[in-house]
């Protein structure tokens, strides 16, 4: 009793003042409409003792609430609340109770957010090591059935180095890919925008690929602009995405042609691969560009794809403010367009 009476008039002294001036007050006014000397000591201790009766009362009201605030508080530190509607606060500390479920619903998102990236992270370092290991065990594989006599066999010496070869280069292409996943991840992949002409920058790319192209018995045309046309851009970056799709056009397409386009318009220049290769099944598309996702996984392996360079253009392309789209059906052929600033 002793002790709630203490800890309720030390939380009421931050009203100590007030009450002070009030008993002041109250003394001087009594001193002056009160003559006689024992009615005033009387009158004055009551209202000593009102005002301590309600100091105590006033306490106890800003202990109760500070009560409720801290038990809150240790409730959301113990994660007890799903929900916000959980927290109530006393009527009169509404807006109090409403800065709490701001506070609340901030760092239930946060939290989820975190996990959200921890879990991606946590999947990627597994699709990461997937990728890794199968490239490191088939050229382990070669060289061990190499050293057990293979490499003496010229039927099977060359062809077997030839493979592992492939897949030394398969690791390579994976540990680029990853490079710029991490680079565009921590924001150090830097853009150098500058104009360029367009023509003699996709011819140049095109033909890289025409043996290519002639071994499989594809057809690969570029369709130009207007000579004098330029478009703004990081021509190294852009280069990668170009690669990227046309890689992509030869590696899913088995008979017919590709086609790179550029389309002027107003103030753009629209850029176009169509291939009329296998298609990607429209409940695909949509995670196509998402990192190490595959439409078709043996494919994509075994002609040393890495999920990732669909997921890189994606980013770059975003870097020049503008969005890569796609257009595809199963067996006729796939369409990936985006457009660039002239
Ligand atoms: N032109 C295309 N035709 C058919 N499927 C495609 C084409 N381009 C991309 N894809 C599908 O999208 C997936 C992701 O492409 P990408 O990120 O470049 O990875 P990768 O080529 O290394 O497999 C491919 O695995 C493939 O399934
Ligand atoms: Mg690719």
């Amino acid at each position: 009793m002793f002790s709630k009476i203490k800890s309720n008039l030390s939380s009421a002294q931050v009203y100590l003042k007030e009450s002070l001036l009030a008993a002041i007050l109250s003394a001087i006014a009594v001193l002056l409409v009160v003559k006689d000397f024992s009615s005033a000591v009387l009158l004055l201790i009551i209202i000593f003792v009102i005002g301590f009766i309600f100091l105590n009362l006033i306490g106890r009201k800003r202990n109760n609430e500070m009560d409720e605030i801290k038990t809150i508080i240790n409730n959301i530190r113990k994660q007890l609340y799903n929900d916000y509607d959980k927290i109530v606060l006393n009527k009169n500390l509404s807006s109090l109770e409403t800065a709490i479920k701001k506070m609340f619903q901030k760092s239930k998102s946060d939290i989820e957010h975190m996990r959200k990236l921890q879990l991606m992270r946590s999947q990627f370092i597994a699709n990461v090591s997937h990728e890794l290991r199968t490239p490191i065990f088939t050229i382990q594989g070669y060289i061990e059935t190499l050293l057990d006599g293979a490499v003496n066999d010229p039927a099977v010496n060359i062809r077997f180095l030839s493979k592992a070869k492939q897949h030394t280069i398969n690791l390579s292409n994976l540990l680029n890919d990853l490079i710029d996943i991490s680079m565009i991840e921590s924001g150090e992949m830097r853009m150098s925008y500058r104009f360029f002409k367009v023509n003699d920058y996709l011819f140049s790319i095109t033909n890289q690929f025409l043996p290519m192209a002639e071994e499989k018995g594809i057809e690969l045309v570029y369709l130009p602009v207007n000579d004098s046309v330029e478009v703004f851009g990081d021509r190294e970056k852009l280069k990668q995405v170009f690669v990227n799709l046309i890689q992509n056009a030869l590696k899913y397409t088995d008979k017919g042609k590709i086609e790179v386009f550029a389309e002027e318009k107003k103030k753009s220049v629209k850029f176009i691969v169509r291939d009329t290769g296998i298609g990607i099944p429209a409940e695909y598309i949509k995670r196509i560009f998402e990192r190490f996702y595959r439409a078709d996984k043996n494919r994509s392996r075994s002609v040393g794809g890495t999920g990732l360079g669909l997921a890189i253009a994606k980013h770059i392309i975003e870097a020049h403010g503008s969005q890569i789209e796609v257009k595809s059906e199963v067996e006729k052929g796939s369409e990936f367009s985006f457009e660039l600033k002239k």
